[in-house]
């Protein structure tokens, strides 16, 4: 659901608070985090959607990076999951298994196990995992620790709404969309490795409300402004060309429009260049605030201190 709905439809319900729930629903984190002890803390989240890829197997794998992610994004490790799946009665059972076992391979490769799931009919098919990890519970990335003085990187580059919109209306070639494919697909385990080397203040990764949306909930929970280098950010093959023609999904255009007043863009920014930064991302990056970025970070920004806006985008970003 986009951003505005979903939180006018939680506004009236209060959870009730416990001391032990480290990270809860009111911070608009990643994960939850429950402390089991002075020295282990449980990371837990879900996560699932409909098909973005043709292949089976594909699919498999980018649901549950994308699950698997928001662990990471909270500096936590994996250690099992449970499969959450909807299939229609006239998928054929190969394409089933398919999607399993891609799901599968991606939670080996995260260091975690399938531990189990549960499946219904339904005519649109949705596969996901809700995963537990663990975490030092003094060592939790939360969305409230960016500093000003820390530089902002992120480890995926952008624009894979974009492209998906594109291959669906059969605009780019297979071969055009494979580079959004693998980007999708990949862990963000090696990041959230590299990230933790030198440190984060603050850690999320960018979803479904685009790296501006996801910027923004840093921005307000940390009480700073995030000031944003236009020319500096990763993109996919085609995204840009794609955003000139008008290739955008529905999604791009919510998060502008219900996000647009927290956001200063300096002149000289191309409107192009700015859709991609609302554009909703399917298993995107991390995005971390850090006060030493690792050798080859690419640093898309900064903190400064609190201004007027959220975020503020410039073209260059100050060396
Ligand atoms: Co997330
Ligand atoms: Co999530
Ligand atoms: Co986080």
């Amino acid at each position: 659901m986009g951003p505005g709905a979903l939180s006018e439809l939680l506004k009236d319900i209060s959870c009730a608070a416990s001391e032990n729930l480290l990270v809860g629903i009111d911070t608009s984190d990643d994960a939850c985090v429950y402390k089991l002890s002075g020295e282990l803390a449980c990371v837990q989240t879900v996560d699932f959607f409909p098909p973005v890829v043709d292949d089976p197997y594909m699919y498999g794998q980018i649901a549950a990076a994308n699950a698997l992610s928001d662990v990471f994004a909270m500096g936590g490790s994996p250690a099992f999951a449970l499969n959450i799946a909807c299939f229609p009665d006239d998928l054929p059972g190969d394409a089933i298994r398919e999607i399993l076992r891609g799901g599968n391979d991606k939670v080996l490769e995260a260091g975690a196990v399938i531990a189990g799931g549960h499946t219904i009919a339904d005519p649109v098919p949705k596969y996901g995992l809700c995963v537990t990890g663990f975490i030092h519970p003094d060592k939790v990335w939360t969305n409230a620790g960016a500093k000003p003085g820390d530089v902002l990187i992120l480890t995926k580059p952008l624009g894979s709404g974009i492209t998906a919109t594109a291959f669906k209306q059969g605009i780019i070639t297979p071969e055009q969309f494979a580079p959004t494919i693998a980007v999708m697909a990949t862990l963000n385990k090696g990041a959230g490795d590299a990230i933790a080397a030198g440190g984060a203040s603050a850690c999320t990764d960018v979803t479904g409300f685009g790296l501006i949306g996801h910027a923004i909930e840093m921005a307000d929970a940390s009480g700073v402004t995030i000031e944003l280098f236009a020319d500096e950010l990763p993109l996919l093959p085609e995204a840009l060309s794609l955003s000139e023609r008008g290739i955008i999904p529905g999604g791009l255009c919510r998060n502008r429009e219900y996000f647009a007043e927290k956001v200063r863009i300096a002149e000289g920014v191309p409107p192009a260049l700015q859709n991609i930064l609302f554009d909703p991302q399917t298993s995107g990056g991390l995005l971390a605030a850090v006060a030493e970025p690792y050798p080859g970070a690419c640093i898309v920004g900064r903190v400064l201190p609190k201004e007027d806006v959220s975020i503020d985008i410039v073209k260059e970003g100050q060396k």
